[in-house]
């Protein structure tokens, strides 16, 4: 099962929900961008692991006992006061709004990304995109083109942080099947994705992509 939830800036409180190993990480990030997206992340995921908790154990963990953590590559994880490693996660931030998706399996490969839906520059689909991506969007314009451009390029990032390579490899070694549907969905809905393993420093397990619209922003999901 697939658990997620979107916060933006104007729910973030001034403090009190930060670990002491997190306020030291914050003191090393440069920009003030940076802290802004970073804390906004950490919220977002101890929310939704909080609510997660809550239902499926019946306790409310106080969201300073649970810690945001990534490894060296970035790749985002949690820390609670008891050993508990039943979920793996993935953040993604974008124009004062975060996008947290958790599955319920251990090391499992999951990869969330949000997008604001606007258009892209001429030619973003022929640089960024594989040919099966690009029949599928084959002869759409205006508005319908901007979200489905939106749509694979946000599908992308999700496999590829569900892969824990982010934007190291050719985004073409990634084929995210998005149907174009109008009006774009306002529910989850369902996209193939394929990995040509040949363009990928590792064999890439079985995933499936999810991807909505929801006030303007694009939202993706790859897990397997
Ligand atoms: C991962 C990546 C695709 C994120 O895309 P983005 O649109 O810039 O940012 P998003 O807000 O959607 O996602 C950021 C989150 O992705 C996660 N992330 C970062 N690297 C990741 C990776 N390799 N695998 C999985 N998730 C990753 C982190 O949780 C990060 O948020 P956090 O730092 O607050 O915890 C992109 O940053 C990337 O490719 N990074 C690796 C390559 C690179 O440029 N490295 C530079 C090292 S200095």
């Amino acid at each position: 099962m697939i658990h997620w939830l979107t916060q933006t800036l104007t729910e973030v409180p001034a403090d009190d929900y930060l670990t002491d190993v997190e306020l030291a990480r914050l003191q090393e990030l440069k920009t003030d961008k940076r802290r802004t997206d970073w804390l906004l992340g950490r919220w977002t995921a101890k929310r939704l692991l909080q609510t997660v908790l809550w239902e499926k154990d019946g306790v409310t963990l106080p969201l300073d006992m649970i810690t945001i953590t990534n490894n060296p590559d970035g790749v985002p994880d949690y820390r609670l006061p008891i050993t508990d490693n039943r979920f793996s996660i993935s953040i993604s931030h974008a124009h004062g709004r975060a996008f947290v998706a958790a599955v319920e399996k251990a090391h499992a490969p999951i990869g969330a990304d949000m997008e604001l839906n606007r258009p892209r520059p001429a030619g973003f689909a022929e640089e960024y995109f594989t040919l099966a991506e690009i029949a599928l969007g084959y002869g759409l314009v205006g508005p319908e083109r901007a979200v489905w451009e939106t749509a694979v390029w946000s599908a992308k990032e999700a496999v590829l942080k569900a892969l824990h390579l982010g934007l190291s490899v050719d985004t073409r070694a990634i084929s995210c099947l998005v149907e174009p549907v109008a009006p774009p969905p306002g529910i989850w809905t369902p996209f193939a994705i394929r990995c040509d393993s040949g363009r990928l420093p590792r064999p890439a397990p079985p995933l499936t992509g999810w991807w909505r619209v929801e006030d303007g922003f694009v939202m993706t999901i790859a897990t397997g």
